[in-house]
């Protein structure tokens, strides 16, 4: 049985998610503006994992018999930029949900639920390669001069992202 510490903060972390899944796909179609379609099916893909990320929460809350409990998500801001100032954003927000998986685990332990800190192990995991793959591509973004036609030749790779 989860604690009502650890639900409260188990719900809050769904809602991170729901709002990560939402905010990505704001991105997305940001970058349909811009007519940049694989940074938006990139995105969309992140959108389509962050749902995941909030399933596995909603799931694990049930499981532990404890209690769902939603509410009303923010809106996404309407704008974002370059492509680089885009995926800075992303990058920057992956390091906040870091940070929350952190303070979710210390409050596991604060609580001495051992169950939840295991479960969480795959969150803390997963956190590493979301940073990782969000730097990778502000790096290479970072290399392509302004106005360059490079810009769509990283297009198409991130277009080529399959549903991990
Ligand atoms: Fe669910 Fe991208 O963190």
């Amino acid at each position: 049985m989860l604690s009502q510490k650890m639900q409260d903060a188990l719900n809050a972390q769904i809602q991170a998610e729901a709002y990560s899944a939402w905010l990505y796909l704001g991105m997305a179609a940001h970058a349909e503006q811009l007519n940049l379609k694989g940074m938006a099916h990139w995105l969309r893909v992140q959108h389509q994992e962050e749902l995941g990320h909030a399933y596995k929460l909603f799931d694990f809350v049930h499981e532990r018999g404890g209690r769902v409990a939603l509410r009303t998500l923010e809106a996404p801001p309407a704008e974002y930029g370059t492509p680089l100032q885009l995926f800075e954003q992303v990058y920057k927000h992956e390091q906040h949900v870091t940070s929350l998986i952190h303070k979710l685990y210390e409050t596991a332990v604060a609580e001495k639920d051992l169950a939840t800190q295991v479960f969480l192990n795959w969150f803390v995991t997963e956190q590493v390669e979301e940073e990782a793959s969000a730097l990778e591509i502000v790096e290479k973004l970072k290399m392509i001069p302004e106005k360059s036609g490079a810009i769509f030749q990283l297009d198409k790779e991130l277009g080529k992202r399959g549903r991990d």
